[in-house]
């Protein structure tokens, strides 16, 4: 099989692509819902298991993913249709597909708020009321049955818009100047957060874990899920990704620097998150609207915290930005080549479908609050679906089509491991390990063990 196929796009260098899938990686998953469901997980004990979770479960099957696409050089679901024609796996591709739709649409609700918090750190900050401070200034905004549309819409034009440039003048260019200004920002802003008095507390919070909460299932879903969700796992981001990279650039030190990247933001954001959670008196177990909340508050205690709030929202869109791209990239890569949409037909479309798509999730916020599936608000329904179900699922599929489905030594050959230990290592956790664990936290989270 030849590597490359006549006619489809390429990255321009392998950094280029290291740093797209970096910031297809580091998004709002890192501060905005990282620091909520780490507050709402009970702190250190489900961070030590999301780190594992990282670490055993989610470098092996970014590996996968980046193996698949290089190889196949084609979409998802084209790609399982390459290397295993008429087989079931193809179905990981299609729930991948279906993910994208699904995240994308409550994915652009928040960068949304974030756009909207950035126009007004413009104006001086977001503008209180009497009542409520920041917590009741997020609550009206969200609540409200247009304005937060509104951001919505603009924040899927923006990555229509990337995505109809394509991927080297588009996806390619916008990353290498944003995500090292987003990371300079957060390490200074982490660095005042812990001068605001309540670093201990912080501390203790992230990094002495109450054992007690492991005793709870759903923590380890949660874990597992936001491990997927921040590494932009199991629903073929990063096969698409992959399918971009031609032969020459090694793969294993990419997964690891994508990984290693964003847990690391994601440390980080804690870092600048819960010291003022805690010198606030904000409560960890806040909800979706922690960072909203928080950050607000730690720029009002800064001296020209208003530059502080507008960079900080800028690069925290620009961020979501980066992901955004590569969720709707995945939907665009596969329409294209299935209907032969040209790019820029595809994007418009999907961006427009997904808009529609993500509606409900902000209106379930304020008008249609009463709408609760088994305890979960419209939006809280849409991300537990794709991010605790379809995308461990996801990733199960890639992990057995990799471990079992596909050739050993054409595997190795192709993820650059070649037969080596750790190539072998990283088979064993594909076939058995990554599978079993995946299917047991399964299996505990719907209470069956
Ligand atoms: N990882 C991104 C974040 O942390 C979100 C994201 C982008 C994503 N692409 C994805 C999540 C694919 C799951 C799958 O914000």
């Amino acid at each position: 099989m030849s590597d490359l196929k006549v006619g489809r796009e390429q990255w321009g260098s392998r950094l280029g692509f290291i740093l797209a899938a970096m910031g297809s990686a580091v998004g709002l998953g890192n501060i905005w819902r990282f620091a909520y469901v780490t507050g709402e997980s009970g702190g250190a004990a489900f961070l030590l298991i999301y780190i594992l979770c990282i670490l055993a479960i989610g470098v092996p099957i970014l590996m996968a993913e980046f193996t698949i696409g290089r190889r196949a050089q084609s979409d998802v679901v084209g790609s399982f249709e390459t290397l295993a024609p008429g087989k079931p796996w193809v179905l990981a591709g299609i729930l991948g597909v279906a993910s994208a739709f699904i995240i994308l649409s409550f994915y652009s609700v928040v960068a949304g708020w974030s756009l909207h918090y950035f126009v007004q750190y413009f104006t001086g900050g977001p503008s209180l009321g009497t009542e409520g401070g920041y917590g009741g200034y997020f609550g009206e905004f969200i609540t409200s049955p247009l304005q937060p549309l509104i951001w919505q819409f603009i924040f899927m034009a923006f990555t229509v818009g990337i995505v109809y440039v394509g991927v080297k003048k588009g996806i390619e260019k916008s990353n290498k100047i944003l995500m090292p200004l987003l990371a300079v920002l957060v390490i200074v802003l982490a660095g005042y957060s812990m001068t605001l008095g309540g670093t201990r507390e912080a501390l203790n919070f992230l990094f002495s874990p109450d054992w007690s909460s492991l005793r709870d299932p759903e923590v380890y879903l949660a874990a597992l899920g936001q491990a997927f969700f921040s590494l932009s796992l199991g629903m073929g981001a990063l096969i698409t990704y992959g399918s971009y990279l031609s032969k020459d650039h090694k793969l294993p030190g990419a997964a690891v620097s994508v990984a290693s990247l964003d847990t690391v933001f994601a440390i980080i954001a804690g870092l600048m998150i819960f010291p003022a959670v805690f010198a606030f008196g904000i409560a960890p177990d806040d909800g979706p609207g922690l960072v909203f909340v928080t950050l607000p508050e730690i720029f009002d205690n800064m001296t020209g915290g208003v530059l502080f709030g507008l960079a900080f929202f800028f690069l925290l869109s620009a961020a979501a930005l980066s992901s955004g791209v590569s969720l709707l990239e995945v939907a665009v890569a596969y329409f294209m080549r299935k209907f032969q949409w040209s790019r820029q037909k595809a994007a418009i479309f999907i961006g427009f479908i997904i808009f529609i798509l993500g509606i409900p999730s902000s209106l379930g916020m304020g008008i249609l609050s009463d709408v609760v599936i088994f305890g979960r608000d419209i939006f809280d329904t849409m991300d537990f679906i794709a991010s605790n179900v379809f995308l461990p699922i996801g990733g199960l599929i890639i992990a057995l089509f990799v471990g079992w489905g596909w050739n050993k030594a054409e595997v190795l050959d192709a993820s650059d491991f070649g037969n080596t230990p750790i190539g072998n290592i990283w088979i064993f956790i594909l076939r058995f390990f990554a599978p079993v664990a995946i299917f047991l936290i399964f299996l505990s989270a719907i209470g069956v063990i």
